[in-house]
């Protein structure tokens, strides 16, 4: 029998800190997770030094819950895998730093991960029989990719938004009307009394691709409408206008998504990122690929957004090609996907 090949993960990219030990690439042992999102919410949103401080404060802890929670020690491990690109710079120089010092100490290997590697490979630690080649669809705060998912990091993106990210149209209708941050969880919630039909929203085509996204008119729409409401003298249905821009958003991603599955006729679709935790995008999404023959493939929530684990998946794949980084890695905030 071959021997399990264990690997630590880390991931700071944003506000959470994360760690996680990770068996053959779909185990997990543990993942452990401090959100910072409560500090955040103070100011409206994420605060790139406050972050940065507080995962200092927190990254040794994470870890050594992560690997008490595994039962194993820096000892039993094969490789540490960390999330260098993209996020904020601060906020990954601490992770890499911490990465870095483990592997330098116990002379173990290091691997760095592309964040929406991880994001995707989210997927691959609860759909046991899932394999490339798939369609992933990247709903982040920070990204929204369509992705061929040709091979084990192998990846063409066919699509992405021109503007704003899915997760942060969320993220701002919501503090337009009033819920604060992060937008994404509460809309999902309030939708849930809202009428989806009650106002029409656009739905965003981009011409000349047809993969890629567009959500700042969708953004500005809403703020139109609310506007246009304010002066009226007209009460404002927030629970509508939830449920209302949440479907304009659901519909556009369901349909270049299916769009691109039957286009490359690979049969599986993927969806990965904090918004693929959306209940309305999870259940439109069930539909349309239940209607085109599609096998759908989707995380559980905490897998959806910020963790270490699916940063362990994706650096088992990594360290099983070779892939191997030096002590010079450094934090990349604009790393593209596909790029060392
Ligand atoms: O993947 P993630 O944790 O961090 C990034 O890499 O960006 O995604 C965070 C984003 C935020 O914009 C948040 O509002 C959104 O995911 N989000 C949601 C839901 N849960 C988180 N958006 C819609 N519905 C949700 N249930
Ligand atoms: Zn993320």
């Amino acid at each position: 029998m071959e021997k399990d090949v264990l690997i630590l993960a880390i991931e700071s990219s944003c506000d959470e800190t994360a760690a996680s030990v990770v068996k053959n690439g779909r185990t997990v042992l543990s993942n452990v997770i401090s959100s910072q999102i409560a500090l955040h919410t103070l100011y409206g949103g994420v605060v790139p030094e406050i972050a940065s401080r507080k995962h200092i404060e927190k990254i040794n802890q994470v870890i050594e819950e992560a690997l008490a929670e595994a039962q194993v020690t820096l000892d039993d491990l094969d490789a540490i895998g960390v999330t260098y690109g993209p996020g904020l710079v601060g906020a990954l120089l601490v992770g890499v730093a911490e990465a870095k010092a483990i592997s330098y100490a116990k002379k173990l290997p290091l691997v760095g991960v592309h964040h929406i590697e991880g994001h995707i490979c989210a997927n691959y630690i609860e759909n046991k029989e899932l394999e490339p080649p798939f369609i992933c669809l990247v709903v982040s705060g920070g990204h929204t990719h369509l992705v061929v998912v040709e091979d084990y990091g192998k990846y063409k993106i066919l699509g992405r938004t021109r503007d704003d990210a899915a997760g942060e149209a969320f993220d701002k209708v919501a503090r337009a009307i009033g819920l604060g941050y992060p937008g994404g969880p509460k809309i999902d919630k309030l939708s849930k009394e809202g009428n989806p039909d009650a106002i029409a929203f656009p739905r965003a085509k981009i011409v000349d691709a047809e993969y890629d996204f567009s959500f700042s008119g969708l953004k500005s729409s809403v703020l139109n409408y609310l506007n246009s409401c304010q002066m009226k003298g007209e009460e404002i249905n927030r629970a509508d206008v939830a449920a209302s821009f949440q479907k304009a958003v659901t519909d556009v991603l369901v349909q270049n998504a299916v769009h691109a599955v039957n286009s490359y006729g690979l049969k599986k679709l993927a969806i990965a990122g904090g918004v693929a935790s959306n209940s309305s995008l999870r259940a439109a999404m069930k539909d349309a690929c239940a209607e085109n023959g599609i096998e759908f493939y989707y995380p559980s929530p905490i897998f959806c957004t910020d963790n270490a684990a699916m940063i362990g998946t994706a650096a088992y794949y990594e360290y099983m090609a070779g892939v191997r980084s030096g002590l010079d890695l450094n934090a990349v905030p604009n790393l593209k996907l596909g790029e060392r």
